[in-house]
């Protein structure tokens, strides 16, 4: 039986082998968090012939100081592959991410990626969907509006959910796009694509924290070594 790992082990460990994915040449997504970050310092540590793109200012200031070649995703293409952490993974590599804010800007990623891989330590498989806060990013214009509508969606979803506008500080988050996030403390998402829908239809919600049908594959670190799930 093999020691316990902890969770930080886990997700060097899960960024480690998803830095071995990568290819020379290709353009690569990277993705926000510290189990991203732990890929990103893998990845710098390969010394490929890499093209990147940041899905925040934060991991473009990291991958900056590695000497990476940034993109702006205008001038990028098809990113041949994507490796980013999640806050949540369920059914089907349903994700929940949004933990660190930067929601929009990696879905834009995920979506302009032909390959996208989740990578995280072991706590973030539950067994239950919707156990993490569901983020959702709001513009700040009429957002108290906004977060009543989301509230009302949620429970005709049959979610009792109120969605909470995050605070770091006594003060409001803002994304790197300007926006507010709220969290919604589901508890269990029994139908994600239905929430994910009616979330999207509001007016005042830029995206939400679902992540469906896009990761190919979750990298995970455990204390038995790194596990691949396919959905
Ligand atoms: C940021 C994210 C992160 O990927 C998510 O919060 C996981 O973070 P960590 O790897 O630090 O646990 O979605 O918006």
């Amino acid at each position: 039986m093999s020691a316990p790992l902890s969770a930080d082990a886990q997700k060097q460990a899960a960024g480690e082998a998803a830095a071995q994915l990568v290819q020379p040449t290709m353009t690569v997504g990277l993705g926000s968090g510290s189990t991203a970050e732990a890929f990103v310092r893998a990845l710098a540590r390969r010394t490929l012939a890499v093209r990147a793109v940041a899905t925040s200012e934060a991991t473009a200031t990291l991958a900056a100081s590695l000497g990476f070649d940034l993109l702006d995703l205008n001038a990028a293409g098809l990113i041949d592959l994507t490796v980013d952490g999640a806050d949540e993974i369920g059914p089907g590599l349903a994700l929940i991410k949004g933990g660190g804010a930067a929601l929009l800007r990696e879905k834009l990623v995920w979506e302009a990626s032909a390959r996208r891989v989740v990578i995280a330590d072991a706590s973030k498989r539950p067994g239950r969907f919707g156990r993490f806060p569901l983020p959702i990013e709001v513009v700040a214009f009429g957002h108290a509006t906004t977060a009543a509508r989301i509230d009302v969606t949620l429970a005709r979803l049959g979610l009792a959910a109120r969605a909470r506008l995050r605070l770091r500080d006594g003060q409001p988050v803002r994304t790197d796009g300007g926006n507010l996030i709220y969290d919604a403390p589901c508890e269990e998402i029994g139908d994600p694509a239905a929430l994910a829908g009616a979330l999207k239809a509001l007016t005042g919600v830029v995206e939400h924290g679902l992540f469906l049908d896009l990761a190919e594959r979750a990298v995970i670190g455990t204390d038995e070594g790194v596990v691949t799930f396919f959905p």
